[in-house]
């Protein structure tokens, strides 16, 4: 064997990058982002009742809760160090209506889960509310409809402006508008300075894209039966990403707070532009059919469930991300703890 010289040679490479891999000690030292529970916003799916808890089908691990037991789950999030729970209502059946009126009703699902999760837990943790029709329409799409069952934008702007203010009247503390209709951020924004909410948020889902990864949520929120038709007239087109910076350019100029990308995983590279394009908070939404991908490559046997968990959230925060919505987000910021 000739002994290596150290004269220049090409099979010397410059650096070996797997120097600094070699050790657990020295791969911390080295690593660029951390994933910690703070990064978590967990969505919780709202039922009527008393001690309720409902298993979601296509959902598995994922239940719809009675208000009682939504106070338990903000508390076992607080005390996991999750800053943020997300408010979804599954309103039932005999409250949804063809303009979804219940939205803006003071004492619906929504606003008496904000009201009972405050009370127990005060400022402790945030609480993030959805605005948007399809939980409360009889039809299941997001706004107003025309006789053709068109989503009509200026009309269903102003009743997301009084979902809004009915939900920031019962203490949530950012606003999340998912419906993607024009202008509703501004427009929101104004209707809260005047009823004083000057410190509530906005979190604009900015960019959300007409998904087939939302499939498993329509069953938990119960609009998937009811929906006609599909949401590409007012959600985007998955092919497009300069559009996506046009969304978020807006919401910014109505008064956004935060922007969100929706779904997670297969538009890490819109994160990614966002991120670069503008300096605000960037979250991502790890959407339901990525949960359910997830669960289902588990439940064949074909993946490791925590490693799978941790390194997507992993991804969201290397893309740019602030934070991100995930189902896993209590089990991730358990395994997170330790
Ligand atoms: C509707 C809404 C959807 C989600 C959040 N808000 C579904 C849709 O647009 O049809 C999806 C979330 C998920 O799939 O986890 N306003």
């Amino acid at each position: 064997m000739t002994k290596p010289t150290l004269t220049a040679s090409p099979s010397y490479p410059a650096s070996r990058l797997r120097r600094t891999r070699t050790t657990g000690w020295s791969r911390a030292m080295v690593r660029e982002n951390i994933l910690t529970p703070a990064d978590l916003i967990w969505p919780l799916f709202i039922t009527e009742g008393k001690g309720v808890e409902e298993p979601v089908a296509s959902l598995p691990g994922v239940s719809r809760w009675s208000v009682d037991n939504i106070v338990k789950r903000a508390q076992e999030a607080r005390d996991a160090g999750i800053p943020c729970v997300a408010l979804f209502p599954n309103t039932p059946t005999d409250k949804r209506s063809e303009n979804g009126a219940e939205a803006s009703n003071p004492d619906n699902l929504m606003c008496r889960a904000i009201r009972a999760i405050k009370d127990a837990c005060g400022n402790d943790i945030g609480i993030l509310t959805d605005v948007a029709l399809d939980p409360y329409t009889s039809h299941g799409q997001d706004g107003l409809i025309d006789a053709d069952g068109y989503v009509l934008n200026d009309e269903t702007v102003a009743a997301l402006v009084d979902q809004a203010v009915t939900q920031a009247e019962a203490g949530a503390d950012i606003i999340a508008p998912s419906d993607m209709m024009d202008g509703r951020i501004g427009t929101i924004r104004r209707a809260l300075e005047m009823g004083e909410h000057h410190n509530v948020q906005i979190m604009a889902y900015a960019a959300k894209y007409a998904s087939a990864f939302y499939g498993p949520f329509r069953d938990a929120v119960g609009s998937r039966g009811l929906l006609k038709g599909d949401k590409k007239s007012y959600q985007m087109d998955p092919a497009n990403s300069d559009e996506a910076l046009r969304e978020v350019a807006m919401d910014i100029a109505e008064g956004a707070d935060s922007v969100m990308v929706k779904p997670g995983l297969p538009y890490l590279d819109i994160i990614r532009r966002v991120k670069d394009n503008f300096a605000v908070p960037v979250f991502a939404y790890q959407v339901s059919g990525e949960y359910a991908m997830i669960e289902a490559a588990v439940a064949a046997g074909a993946a490791d469930r925590d490693a799978m968990v941790l390194e997507t959230l992993t991804s969201f925060k290397r893309a740019g991300c602030s934070g991100v919505l995930t189902y896993h987000a209590l089990h991730a910021a358990r395994l997170l703890n330790g």
